[in-house]
């Protein structure tokens, strides 16, 4: 018997970086899903298997805690759990496929933990997307301890979401938003990088909280902005969340460059997700987006996102 599962990537369209310390972000998942499928197999293994890479654990050999770390890890914990939950005694393949570029800032791996913890556990029963996701965020968490879990969540539950640690709320969202992904092929490490401006914090811890106040106000522009269906001051706030993002050292030239071409034909840019690479999403309509993206190849990859409002479905 096999168990399938899939799960949206994401953009944050505000907030990255801040949302650790405590500011909201604004999330929307989009429309590029990862895919697990999972089936029990006779030998006592663990094998997890993706176009980026492949992880086996023998059960019958390895500790338990001797996952390495690595970003397969949080894959190989997943199974684990879900074997120890249900007394298996047979051992796990999990299969990846995705249509999520990877370590790009489009949130691939979270969408993978939630798409392997849910067809993990769907070969026993289907849980609901909280504990689904609460699966997710502790394998997530093996690797990257300070995740905010915004990702993660996004995936799970897909739409539009104002997200802080300690609160989430779904954005009612009726217009047409898309958005223009441009990939900088420049492949980030998001732990680095939240390392890094936990630095910065320590640094100009004054500074550092005054940008985190401007950046919550900028938020809650922003979700006045969504709510009255405003697309151009919507822009306006990106690009400002931009020089943000660029203030704090998670910005690349490569990135900025991006932004400012994608400027002049979207109502606003900015970087998105952890930065030093990644991607940067350029908000446009029906009305710009053809001509943004024509603009936007000249210069890489690129391709047109929108809203995915299911979040984690069973297949
Ligand atoms: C990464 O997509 C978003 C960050 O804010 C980290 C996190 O929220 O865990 C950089």
């Amino acid at each position: 018997m096999k168990s399938t599962a899939s799960s949206p990537g994401k953009v944050i369209l505000f907030g990255e970086h801040f949302v650790v310390y405590g500011v909201r972000a604004i999330l929307c998942a989009i429309d590029k899903r990862i895919t697990a499928t999972s089936r029990l197999i006779d030998e006592r293994k663990i094998r997890i298997l993706s176009s980026i890479g492949t992880a086996e654990m023998d059960l019958a050999r390895d500790s338990p805690q001797g996952i390495q770390p690595g970003f397969m890890a949080p894959f190989l914990h997943i199974a684990q759990e879900v074997l120890k939950e249900y007394n298996e005694e047979r051992g796990i393949e999990v299969v990846l496929e995705s249509e999520i570029p990877a370590g790009v800032g489009l949130g691939s791996s979270s969408a993978a933990c939630v798409a392997a913890a849910a067809s993990a556990t769907g070969l026993y029963e289907r849980k609901s997307k909280e504990e689904i996701l609460r699966k997710a965020l502790e394998a997530e968490r093996k690797i990257f301890e300070d995740a905010s879990g915004a990702d993660s969540s996004i995936s799970a539950f897909g739409g539009l979401m104002a997200y802080s640690k300690d609160r989430q709320e779904r954005i009612e969202f009726k217009g047409d938003l898309s958005l223009i992904i441009a990939n900088s092929r420049q492949v980030h490490s998001t732990r680095e990088l939240v390392m890094k401006v936990r630095e910065f914090k320590s640094k100009n811890e004054k500074l550092f909280g005054d940008l985190c106040s401007t950046e919550g106000t900028l938020v809650d522009d922003a979700l006045k902005a969504l709510g009255r269906n405003d697309l151009r001051a919507l822009g306006q706030l990106m690009s400002k969340n931009q020089e943000m993002l660029e203030r704090i050292g998670v910005s690349t030239k490569v990135l900025n460059d991006l932004v400012r071409e994608a400027d002049k034909i979207s109502y606003g840019s900015k970087m998105t997700g952890a930065g030093g690479g990644g991607c940067i999403i350029a908000l446009v309509d029906r009305t710009n987006a053809a001509t943004t993206l024509e603009h936007m190849k000249k210069l890489g990859d690129c391709f047109t996102a929108k809203i995915d409002f299911e979040g984690l479905s069973y297949l």
